[in-house]
């Protein structure tokens, strides 16, 4: 059962500028968020950047000055793409313009929940070996975009973290997740890494589930996963659990 949505209802709602539009929804409209985008609860529209080339060649790229491999999006293009968008944003419900690339921002958790907690995202997506410079020089200036990546690692465009920063976003959102627990309780959330978790059977391979989590002993088993939580995160993650003792004010 769903929420029925009032008149007004305007469901958080991305935008997504790329050459192509075919992999959206793609993996999002699957599973949690495919449901949620199915019920209305978020909306998704794509944005072909080659419809704002000129010419009948519909050319969006160029090499780029100063030699070497690869292709770079030509500024006029991009900037006509980006202007059919953000000229229908109302100052109101002003949605962030991101911009995926490596050389970006790395997103967390906090920026994530940001954008959730807003009326949507417009996202650009770069192909080949980027956009020209200048016209994200230009929007970024008017404080009309950020630039943001998805990790230490190179993908061939933007589309792939366009659809993970989505997904993280998606799930966030009121009513896409039934138990309001399961997000709260999670690793990122508080800032630890997340305790193992068990099921059914209670033997495999020879090996068990530990014995607090069948004892019945609510507060024994919040007291385990806490301590699993920290044990994980110091051991993987010293650069989180730092920052969670700061938080908390520990000492552990
Ligand atoms: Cl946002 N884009 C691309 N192309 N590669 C990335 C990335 C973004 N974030 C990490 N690697």
């Amino acid at each position: 059962m769903s929420a029925i949505p009032s008149l007004s209802f305007k469901p958080w709602s991305a935008t997504i500028l790329t050459l192509f539009p075919e992999m959206f929804p793609g993996p999002l409209g699957h599973s949690l968020s495919g449901k949620a985008l199915s019920e209305g609860l978020w909306s998704l529209e794509t944005v072909q950047i080659r419809d704002f080339a000129a010419g009948n060649h519909r050319s969006v790229d160029d090499a780029c000055f100063g030699g070497g491999a690869g292709m770079v999006l030509r500024p006029n293009v991009v900037d006509a793409a980006l202007e059919h968008v953000m000229s229908h944003e109302t100052p109101m419900t002003r949605r962030p313009l991101i911009y995926l690339t490596p050389r970006g921002k790395p997103l967390d958790q906090a920026m994530v929940r940001r954008y959730a907690l807003g009326s949507g995202v417009v996202l650009l997506s770069g192909r080949y070996e980027g956009i020209d410079h200048r016209v994200i020089e230009h929007w970024e200036e008017q404080g009309k975009l950020e630039e943001v990546s998805i990790g230490d690692y190179v993908l061939s465009g933007g589309e792939m973290a366009a659809l993970t920063l989505l997904d993280a976003c998606i799930r966030l959102l009121p009513g896409v997740i039934g138990k309001e627990e399961s997000v709260n309780n999670e690793s990122f959330e508080l800032g630890l890494l997340e305790y193992p978790q068990y099921t059914r059977p209670q033997v495999w391979k020879n090996r068990i589930v530990p014995d607090v989590l069948l004892s019945g002993d609510h507060q024994k088993i919040v007291a385990w996963r806490q301590r699993e939580a920290i044990k994980i995160t110091q051991v993987r993650r010293p650069d989180l659990w730092v920052r969670y003792q700061e938080q908390t004010g520990r000492k552990q």
